[in-house]
């Protein structure tokens, strides 16, 4: 694994969508896998920045999400396709038909797991899979006790993640945040021939650190990446705060070759 630290928050997203950028110019039909949450934002803009200046082409690229919530519409603002469709795909030259998200709404959510499962397959796999992480240790929905083998499946939100997520349903307008949610498994992301991980801000830096330097747990289902042999983790100074091997992390990324462009 390796440890990128960044001075901001700025920086960090900035380093994790040149990432994807030239992951996307050396195979224009990538298949990328995204997550959401407000940590992503900024990184879906700057990409939609690149393809608008043309710097890059989103034209042969598929994309799946890691997760959406049961029971909300597409049109629903709160949904993750809503979201996708804001923050990226309406302000890119994606072909919509490419990009994917589970079936919050599909009476039969486990024929659409296992349906989203063998989508994936058909296209090869996911080349390079985007992943934030949550209070919970989540990655996905994947909440604690998921199992590291596990498959695309609905799962039970905790109330951590209900308290992370809570405020952006606005309970005034009879909005109320799903309790369950369809995700890929941690098994599902596992498969991915890439990782690439963005965490930002001071909230995040126990968990992240409980990931990345503590022991694999799937209390922690973040841990599981530990496992993974191509896997990035961007950080910013703050989500940074609790890691004990800053020092090499930060020798790492200023003398490994591999990282001399992105300096
Ligand atoms: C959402 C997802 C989640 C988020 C995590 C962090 O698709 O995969 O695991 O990445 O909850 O969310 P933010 O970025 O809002 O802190």
């Amino acid at each position: 694994m390796d440890v990128i630290i960044r001075p901001t928050a700025e920086s960090a997203e900035a380093l994790a969508a040149q990432i994807i950028a030239d992951a996307l110019k050396a195979k224009p039909n990538l298949t990328l896998g995204l997550a959401t949450g407000a940590t992503m934002e900024n990184v879906y803009h700057k990409l939609a920045d690149m393809n608008k200046k043309g710097e890059i082409d989103f034209s042969l690229c598929k994309t799946f999400n890691l997760d959406e919530y049961v029971g909300l519409p597409a049109e629903d603002r709160n949904s993750y396709r809503y979201y996708m469709n804001f923050h990226l795909f309406d302000r890119i030259n994606i072909d919509k038909r490419n990009t994917h998200l589970e079936d919050g709404m599909a009476a039969d959510l486990e024929a659409e797991c296992a349906r989203y499962e063998e989508m994936m397959e058909e296209a090869g796999g996911v080349d390079l899979q985007l992943l934030g992480i949550g209070l919970s240790g989540h990655i996905g929905f994947n909440e604690p006790l998921s199992s590291f083998s596990s498959r695309t499946r609905a799962v039970n939100l905790t109330p951590v993640t209900m308290a992370q997520n809570g405020p952006y349903f606005d309970a005034a307008k009879g909005e109320k945040m799903p309790n369950r949610a369809l995700t890929m498994g941690v098994g599902t992301v596992l498969d991915a021939k890439k990782l690439l991980m963005l965490v930002t801000g001071k909230r995040k830096a126990d968990i992240i650190a409980k990931a990345l330097e503590g022991p694999m747990t799937s209390m922690v289902s973040g841990s599981a990446i530990q496992l993974h042999d191509d896997c990035t983790v961007i950080v910013d100074e703050e989500a940074a705060a609790k890691l004990t091997l800053k020092e090499y992390y930060h020798s790492a990324f200023a003398n490994d070759p591999k990282w001399a462009k992105y300096r």
